[in-house]
This record gives structure tokens, sequence and C-alpha cells, in this order.
């Protein structure tokens, strides 16, 4: 339908519609954050959740393959597939209309080949609605951070404790061999990726790197020195029973719902509910 024009007969100005933003923060405007006040990150994997955090202001959401422990059940993130991650992917897509969704990459979908590597990034965009993706590695990695960056698709790197791979031998203690740290970090810098998260990673170490990086450096378990910080949801909000040490209980949520189910469940009982 044509859009009548002005009474006094000029063309009315285009004006977008209203409702939610138009244009979901990008790669390149959280890059800029770099160097100032510290920037927070947060796991989602559900529309409802996702929508809590970017009502409290976060803009910046991880669709962690974390998925495979807090969600889904496994010990360990090795087991969690493409159709999974694509699946809490959308889910968190379609809670927020602002923020920029990073989706985790999960353990098989980029090791292969670079051909590999980049079309399921491409999915991730195209069906999961993400803005950018992850993946774990350094120096052995950075030729597939390459690769998607290429392709136009943003990347964050992941070095440290990497648990994709962890259980299979490197394990989670913390990391403190600086060189080693600090060649994997240049090398997915140099590969393109936008921030890297450093997991687990001597406070020292990770403020060097963030010191002598250009792209930010997001850190769980590794000091407050990093641009970034990144927990995971269901850590932050005690829903999960096995948090990391460095993860702080923002809430009680897990006690609460057991609460409430428990209530739920005596009204039944005692006829209490539904109200006659
Ligand atoms: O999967 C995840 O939640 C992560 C964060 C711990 C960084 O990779």
């Amino acid at each position: 339908m044509a859009t009548p024009d002005l009474p006094n007969g000029e063309a009315r100005p285009y004006e977008p519609a209203k409702g939610p933003a138009l244009r979901r923060i990008t790669a390149g405007a959280i890059k800029r954050r770099k160097g100032g006040m510290p920037v927070p990150m947060v796991t989602a994997y559900d529309t409802p959740f996702a929508q809590f955090a970017e009502d409290a202001g976060i803009d910046w959401i991880l669709v962690g393959d974390s998925l495979g422990n807090v969600v889904l059940g496994y010990d360990e993130t090795t087991p969690v597939t493409m159709e999974q991650m694509l699946h809490h992917t959308a889910a968190v897509t379609r809670g927020t209309s602002r923020a920029h969704i990073v989706a985790d990459m999960p353990f098989g979908s980029y090791q292969v080949s670079d051909e590999e590597a980049v079309r399921n990034a491409i999915r991730f965009i195209k069906e999961g609605g993400a803005q950018s993706v992850k993946l774990e590695g350094g120096v052995y990695e950075a030729q597939r951070v390459r690769a998607i960056a290429r392709v136009g698709i943003p990347v964050v790197g992941h070095i440290g404790v990497t648990p994709q791979t962890a259980g299979l031998g490197p394990g989670y203690r913390k990391r403190t061999h600086r060189d080693r740290l600090l060649e994997d970090a240049l090398a997915v810098q140099d590969a393109g990726a936008y921030a890297i998260v450093l997991e687990v990673v001597d406070f020292e170490i990770a403020r060097e790197l963030t010191e002598k990086l250009s792209i930010l450096t997001i850190g769980i378990g590794a000091g407050p020195h990093c641009d970034a910080q990144v927990l995971v949801m269901h850590d932050l909000l005690g829903m999960y029973p096995h948090s990391p040490p460095f993860a702080k209980r923002f809430a009680e949520i897990g006690h609460a719902a057991t609460d409430a189910l428990r209530a739920y469940a005596d009204a039944v009982k005692t006829q209490s509910f539904p109200p006659a």
C-alpha cells in the first residue's frame, strides 16, 4: 500500500517500523570496546534465558557447547553435535533482537578440513542466526580461523583449557606456559579472529596477553585483567551442581525451582490447588 504524502504535498520520509532493533551489534562494534569498561558475556541455550540476558543489558551472548554439560546431561562437551548446537543457537536468536550471538563450533565440526569448517560456520549464520562463531585451538587451528574469517564470518578463538579435548589428555589444570600461550594467541589474532577466550590461564599471563593483543581477551577463570569476562549461565545462576571454583554463583535458582516445584506437588496432593 502506498504511504500517503504529507498534507503540504511533500513525500512522507521513510520511517522504519517500530519494534525490535533492526540491526544487531556487530563484531566490529564489540572489537572497539577493547581497553574500555570490561565487557560482560554469558552463555545461553534457549529463548527465555537469552531474553533474560538481553534484558539485563548483556549484549554479547555465547551459545556454548557447554550445552552438553549443563543442559543435555553429558559429562563433557565432546559429544555435542552440529544439529544440537544449531537447534539451540536458533532458539537463542529468537529470544534476542539486539545482542551479538556467538555460536560455539562443536568438536568435529571444524577439525577435518577448511572446507568443512567453513561449511559448518555458514550453517550457524544461515540456520542459527548467529553473528559469529567460536572455535577452540591455537597455532594448530589458526588455519581454520583464517578460512572462516576469509568468507566474512567473524571468529572468536579459544585457548588455555580447551574443554573439547581436555578429557582426551591435556586436562583442566591452570595453563601457565607463557610462551606457548602467547604463540597461540598471536596465531589466532593473525588469522583474523576479533576476540579470544582465555580459559583457566594464569592471571599474570592473561594480563600480558590482554596488553599485547589488539583483539579482545575474554577471561573465564583467567583473572580480572581481561577485556571481557564470560560465565556459563547455569553456573552463575546456581542451576548446575558441578560448577568450577572460579564461577561465582550470583543466585540459587536451582534451589528456588526445587522449592517451587515441591510447593506445587504438595498443593496438588493436599488438594489446595487447583482451587474449587
Ligand atoms: O562452551 C562454553 O560455554 C565455553 C565457555 C566456557 C567459554 O566455551
